[in-house]
């Protein structure tokens, strides 16, 4: 018998581009959104969007980010009525992967016991745990050696969440000697941690 030509398994597959999620906190480590969020986009095969809290949004500008950011003013806005979408619900769909980078010390806390009180932190409760969650913790080194920092990274890493771990380098700011960032960029982090005005 001849294969029909509407069989699904002879119809080429479509292979559409994998989609990653950034989330973005209120650390100062988020000067380098637009660095990552470029470096992503250099990988082919990948669609990215953002979604930031709103302390984040002081440390870059909408502009320099070339893909689709989300906020909370978006979730509200969006709903007006029963069949309209939930942004949250959608985001976490959406999304192969979420990157949350970087995720300051506020967030953590949040995530580590379960509160959603805006878009970013809606999404990480509403994650599927079967796909990847990855985190970037950064703050400084005072806040990063309280006890509490340990207890929560290991709460995020027994839901299944991938810790990249910290480096320490130089403050952009302030009397501290050393800050905690991701790994991703260290190098260039240093420098421009040393150049950046605070
Ligand atoms: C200039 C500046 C830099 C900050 N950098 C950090 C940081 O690197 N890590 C951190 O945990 N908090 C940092 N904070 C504090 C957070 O912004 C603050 O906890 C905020 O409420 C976080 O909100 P979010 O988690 O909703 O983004 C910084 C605050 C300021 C004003």
């Amino acid at each position: 018998m001849e294969p029909s030509t509407s069989c699904p398994a002879a119809t080429p597959l479509v292979k559409r581009p994998f989609h990653v999620l950034v989330g973005v906190t209120g650390s100062v480590a988020a000067l380098k959104l637009p660095l990552l969020v470029s470096q992503l986009l250099d990988i082919p095969g990948l669609e990215v969007a953002v979604v930031t809290t709103e302390r984040a949004k002081h440390f870059y500008s909408p502009q320099d980010i070339p893909v689709t950011l989300y906020s909370d003013a978006d979730e509200w806005e969006m709903w007006k009525c029963r069949s309209d979408p939930v942004l949250h619900i959608d985001l976490r769909r959406w999304a192969d992967l979420m990157l949350v980078a970087p995720l300051d010390a506020n967030t953590l806390g949040k995530v580590a016991s379960g509160i959603c009180d805006n878009l970013l932190t809606c999404i990480i409760r509403a994650w599927d745990c079967h796909k990847p969650l990855l985190f970037c913790p950064a703050m400084n080194t005072v806040m990063w050696e309280h006890p509490i920092t340990a207890q929560q990274v290991g709460q995020l890493k027994a839901f299944g969440y991938v810790e990249i771990p910290c480096v320490a380098k130089k403050l952009v700011c302030g009397d501290q000697e050393s800050e905690r960032e991701h790994k991703q960029g260290e190098q260039q982090a240093e420098e421009e941690g040393k150049q950046a005005p605070c």
